[in-house]
């Protein structure tokens, strides 16, 4: 087989850009190791920044997720019974929307299969050669047969654990991590939301937030041990901590039901250095992880893809190189600023182990600092709402 674009990946960052070639008729292929339904069935991201609203619409697929997709204007942060909003809308002019990424990727799928898009699932042992020659190839197998297909450039969107950046040579490499010593218990219920806007909250038993994906499911989140496992938090015990996590009147409100979902996220910083390595682009989680808190994941994978997106564009249209040789630095510049306001949200947020009685006075300094300083909300608002492109 042969094509312009082969994306190694099939979940956000692979299928947006692939739509998005689509578009102006440049020709790619994308590989997805998963079945459609397991790559539906993960539930993640829930809020977008107009960045990725702004693509979906240039993809041609925003139509559900402006239909169902719900603005918020702002989000309640909370430590112990103090509870404050921070107004986006207000400081930013931008509302961020909340549509979760299973609906996202789901859009995408269909719009590229009716545009005659080509995707292949199940692939298995994917190979990248020759990237750093004029005749990149990948090989994988389907069903045990062995295939190649042959192409211009490797887009590699395979998330933190896939093989696109173990093909960038470790002297060209540089990686940048933090590992976080708790992770996320998080779970979805079909039951209202607590509060009409997201609640990140603060307290002493560890971070709490609750969120949404519309008027009657919700989600929901703990920090938990790094050791815990989902079977061992029955949905009664997890109900019970979120409640002494969030300001009593919220837990007096909070509405339970059974769990449809219950999973283990660990936390991480990371960042790998470059993003392009000769014929071969790291796109999304592929070159960077992002801890949750603040929503950047999914987000920073769009800002990527905007950026990968133009300079294959303008490759192909204009016969420019100019996007792509300076692609990997103009991603960087923005993955950064992402880094920076996850991993302060985070420490903003969440108890860690080794907290002395100074660290847990500088939280709530800090915190006090945000709920009465607008300079302080502003700031965190305009990261929130997502740095411009
Ligand atoms: P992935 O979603 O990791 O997709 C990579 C794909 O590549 C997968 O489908 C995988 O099967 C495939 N793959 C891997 N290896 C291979 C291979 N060798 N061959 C072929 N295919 C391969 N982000 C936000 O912006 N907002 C949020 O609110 C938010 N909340 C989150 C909550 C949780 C609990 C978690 C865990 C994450 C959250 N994120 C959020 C982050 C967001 O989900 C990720 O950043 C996003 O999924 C990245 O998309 P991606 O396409 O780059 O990578
Ligand atoms: C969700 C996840 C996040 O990490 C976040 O900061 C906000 C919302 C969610 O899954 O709804």
């Amino acid at each position: 087989m042969k094509t312009q674009v082969a994306m190694i990946g099939g979940r956000p960052s692979g299928l947006l850009l692939g739509q998005l070639l689509l578009k102006p008729g440049i020709d790619t292929v994308v590989l997805e190791r998963k079945t459609k339904d397991r790559v539906l069935g993960r539930i993640r991201a829930g809020v977008l920044e107009r960045g990725l609203v702004a693509l979906m619409e240039q993809a041609g697929c925003a139509t559900r997720l402006h239909a169902e997709g719900i603005l918020h204007d702002g989000a309640m942060i909370s430590y112990g019974d103090t509870m404050f909003r921070v107004d986006f809308t207000e400081h930013t002019g931008h509302p961020v929307i909340v549509y979760g990424q299973t609906e996202v990727t789901r859009d995408l799928f269909d719009a590229h299969e009716q545009a005659g898009g080509a995707t292949v699932f199940n692939v298995e042992d994917v190979a990248i050669h020759g990237a750093d020659t004029d005749a990149p190839h990948v090989c994988y197998t389907v069903d045990g047969v062995p295939q190649r297909l042959q192409c211009d450039f490797i887009a590699g969107c395979d998330g933190f654990h896939g093989v696109s950046r173990q093909a960038i040579p470790l002297n060209v490499r540089r990686e940048y991590e933090k590992v976080y010593p708790f992770g996320w218990l998080g779970i979805l219920s079909q039951t209202p939301p607590v509060h009409h806007e997201l609640i990140y909250a603060n307290s002493p038993r560890g971070f709490a937030l609750c969120s949404m994906r519309n008027d009657s499911l919700s989600r929901y989140y703990i920090q938990c041990s790094l050791s815990d496992k989902p079977g061992y938090w029955t949905d009664a015990a997890f109900w019970q901590e979120l409640k002494r996590r969030i300001p009593a009147d919220m837990a007096e409100r909070l509405i339970t039901g059974p769990s449809i979902e219950k999973s283990i996220a660990p936390l991480r910083s990371f960042v790998t250095e470059p993003m392009r390595w000769q014929r071969l682009f790291l796109c999304g989680d592929a070159a960077h992880i992002v801890p949750p808190t603040g929503a950047k994941g999914l987000n920073t994978a769009a800002s990527d893809v905007h950026y990968l997106y133009n300079a294959l564009r303008d490759y192909y249209e204009n016969g420019s190189p100019a996007g792509i040789d300076g692609y990997s630095e103009q991603a960087l510049a923005r993955v950064w600023k992402a880094e920076r306001f996850s991993w302060w949200f985070s420490s903003l947020m969440h108890r860690y182990p080794d907290q002395s009685p100074f660290d847990l006075k500088m939280q709530i300094a800090e915190l006090e600092f945000l709920r009465t300083n607008a300079a302080a909300q502003r700031a965190m608002a305009e990261n929130y709402v997502g740095l411009p492109y």
